[in-house]
């Protein structure tokens, strides 16, 4: 018996969403189902609300401090979760992965130092670095047909002369979770390089169909002594909004570097809620999220098994975590342009464009399926209506 309702269908009108409200600004118009952006289209769990709610009903705001059971609430999470042992000094509140990392590359990094990601990727992980005037590196993913694996070929040369390289574990938007092998030969030459890892694990606790996240400092003392990672129960409870991102840093010498930095214009410092938000889900949300885990899966398996029937020539790349489903659509042999602008004005769907993605997401769309099934059956079959009358 499930305990709670992700068919719900919940209206967002009215509450700022970015993924509605700036439809018409970044796709030319607004009647477009929203299928981007990566957050989801369910209520977080009400142990969220209820400890909002009990904060709010006090009515004085004032500053605000992390409190011990926050951080063993994070403590607690990552060992009973991903069985990563970490220590409170380790974690600092930062306000937002993105931040982050572009916080790890202003501090450890200098202007033309190269940075390595492995597209296609989250894009911010090319543009962050680029803004900074860091050169970004591409080491390309190997699709295989199926999914992605690394180029560790090729990482070697790179590696010896990049200074950071920005590792998506697990995988956005292929979903790939990467296995205890790739992770420790990442680190390896990573560690032999003097290349910081920054390990970016916002979508770690959504790994689903029995396949495991591992943090990439669990994997070798290699990885441990060379790394940033950034954490977040944003995705996993649906609370973009909220900001409530950590890092977690075992090294000290790197902690010492990071955390003074932050502590130099006080990033450190979380405000009331995200505290009191991300301390409930983790000591109260297993449950919920073992449900959403269940649907979510359903929801990938609903839209292979759909395109697989009605439309063969798009293939979903089945992720092994979170909500975002790698379709490629390289079949049609549409022009990128022409692609965006078939599931844009045709199909009448917001996706992300593949290309933004950087090398290798040219063919490509990314498909949220965050959000009640009712929506992406109605979605695709807006999709495939749209291909019959393309033809
Ligand atoms: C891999 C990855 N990192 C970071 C973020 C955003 O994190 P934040 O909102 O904490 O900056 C996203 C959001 O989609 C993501 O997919």
């Amino acid at each position: 018996m499930k305990k709670y309702n992700f068919d719900a269908i919940i209206n967002r009108e009215g509450t700022n969403a970015l993924k509605l409200d700036v439809l018409k600004q970044r796709y030319g118009r607004s009647d477009l189902i929203p299928m981007w952006v990566a957050d989801m289209d369910f209520a977080s769990p009400p142990c969220v609300k209820k400890a909002i709610t009990a904060r709010a009903e006090h009515g004085i705001f004032g500053y605000t401090c992390a409190s011990e059971e926050y951080y063993q609430s994070i403590i607690k999470w990552v060992g009973r979760h991903h069985g990563w042992n970490i220590e409170q000094e380790w974690i600092s509140f930062v306000p937002g992965i993105v931040k982050g990392i572009a916080f790890v590359i202003d501090c450890f990094t200098t202007e033309e130092d190269k940075v390595i990601i492995q597209p296609p990727v989250y894009h911010p992980f090319r543009i962050i670095p680029k803004l900074h005037h860091r050169e970004v590196v591409y080491n390309e993913l190997i699709f295989d047909g199926g999914n992605y694996r690394m180029d560790f070929e090729s990482l070697k040369q790179q590696a010896k002369t990049a200074k950071v390289l920005i590792l998506c574990n697990p995988h956005n938007p292929g979903g790939r979770v990467w296995t205890k092998e790739e992770l420790v030969e990442l680190a390896e030459i990573c560690y032999d390089n003097k290349v910081l890892v920054i390990s970016d694990e916002i979508h770690s606790d959504l790994a689903l169909n029995g396949h495991k996240h591992v943090p990439f400092a669990s994997v070798s003392e290699k990885a441990a002594e060379n790394s940033i990672t950034f954490m977040a129960p944003s995705k996993t409870f649906n609370i973009a909004g909220i900001v409530s991102s950590f890092s977690v840093v075992s090294n000290a010498d790197l902690r010492d570097k990071f955390y003074n930095y932050l502590k130099a214009s006080e990033l450190e410092e979380g405000h009331i809620f995200a505290y009191l938000a991300a301390q409930a889900v983790y000591q109260d949300g297993d449950e919920w999220l073992l449900e959403l885990k269940d649907y979510l899966w359903e929801n990938i398996c609903f839209t292979d098994q759909y395109l697989k029937k009605n439309f063969p020539q798009v293939k979903a790349a089945i992720p092994q975590a979170s909500f975002l489903v790698w379709l490629d659509c390289r079949e049609l042999g549409m022009s990128q342009k022409d692609l965006v602008s078939f599931f844009v004005n045709e199909a009448k769907l917001a996706l992300n464009d593949g290309a933004v993605f950087g090398p290798g997401g040219n063919g490509f769309m990314r498909l949220n399926v965050g959000t009640p099934r009712s929506i992406v059956e109605k979605s695709l079959q807006q999709l495939v209506e749209a291909y019959i009358q393309h033809q």
